[in-house]
């Protein structure tokens, strides 16, 4: 039976993870984690303790009350934060991981935490970009990815530690939105949509990125932490991605099923130049041929869904 730790679970991924986790393993077999209580049903359908990943052995304790044997360590600042606040996302992103390694160490749990397509940099081939390649990032946030990348392989090659992760594309739902990420205009123009039928995006025209929506993430994350150890050849961390697209897509996408939507662009120059530095497409053979990834959701099913969901908690 699984016992299982998450960072972060009140942020963007651990919201939704902790009860797609809850409804896998058992409620009582997920322990929720973050540094406050929100009240959320995360907080109230399974065990909940307040932890502050930077806090050792506040993790640790928790970790071993519960004799966890898996760690999903999720608390991290994003790219536009961590570009604003450098210091700040260098000690919380790698203070946090290395910390959550160590219990995965001691303890000897199953370990994953989240790469970016941030991983990348201006000089990584731009589209279709390999497994393997060049990875010389220019923000903190891809600095944070690289280094973490590395340390988790470490950690797999010197101490055996089961270390596995994802480099996640921006990831897109309705449930809980992104803060301070690069690719969050891909979320907040759905909410815009539906309640002002008008959206300003901060991304340029023709700025390409990779995306997912948050269903195919969390089975992405569950299908990769239960694949069998012998297939994987690469660990920290696999390409993935479901669709890429740039503004004046997902907005002719939206129009589809709001005539009236408009958009307009009033560039904000720190995150283009974040977006300009990744990949326009990134190639995910990889995780489709080690461990079987998936993705039901191109950019028009996601569409079809995210307004449909949307528009039932807007108007709630
Ligand atoms: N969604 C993230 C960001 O924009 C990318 O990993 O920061």
């Amino acid at each position: 039976m699984k016992k299982i730790m998450i960072t972060g679970a009140l942020g963007q991924i651990g919201s939704e993870l902790v009860n797609k986790m809850r409804t896998v393993y058992g409620n009582e077999n997920v322990i929720a984690t973050d540094i406050r209580d929100n009240g959320s049903d995360v907080t109230q359908n399974g065990p909940f303790e307040i932890v502050d990943v930077t806090d050792a052995k506040a993790m640790f304790d928790t970790a071993k009350k519960y004799q966890v044997d898996t760690m999903i360590h999720l608390a991290a600042l994003l790219s536009a934060t961590a570009e604003a606040k450098p210091l700040l996302a260098w000690n919380l992103n790698m203070g946090g991981l290395v910390n959550a390694l160590e219990v995965a160490r001691e303890l000897n749990t199953q370990f994953f935490t989240p790469s970016s397509i941030g991983a990348f940099g201006p000089t990584t081939p731009k589209d279709q970009t390999p497994q393997d390649t060049i990875q010389r990032p220019t923000t903190m946030y891809g600095v944070n990815k690289v280094a973490g990348e590395l340390l988790c392989d470490y950690y797999y090659q010197k101490f055996g530690v089961d270390t596995r992760g994802l480099r996640f594309p921006g990831l897109i739902s309705y449930v809980t939105p992104p803060g301070g990420g690069t690719t969050d205009y891909a979320v907040e123009i759905y909410y815009e949509a539906i309640k002002n039928k008008t959206y300003t995006s901060y991304i340029n025209k023709g700025t390409y990125m990779d995306m997912m929506y948050m269903p195919d993430a969390l089975n992405a994350i569950i299908d990769l932490m239960e694949a069998d150890a012998s297939q994987l050849k690469h660990r920290n961390s696999f390409n993935v991605t479901a669709m890429s697209f740039e503004p004046d897509e997902i907005a002719a996408e939206i129009k589809k099923h709001i005539p009236e939507f408009t958009m307009n662009y009033d560039v904000d120059p720190v995150r283009q130049k974040i977006a300009d530095s990744w990949p326009n497409s990134i190639d995910a053979s990889s995780a489709i041929e080690e461990w079987g990834f998936k993705a039901e959701y191109d950019l028009s099913k996601m569409t079809v869904d995210m307004l449909e969901k949307l528009k039932l908690k807007v108007n709630a």
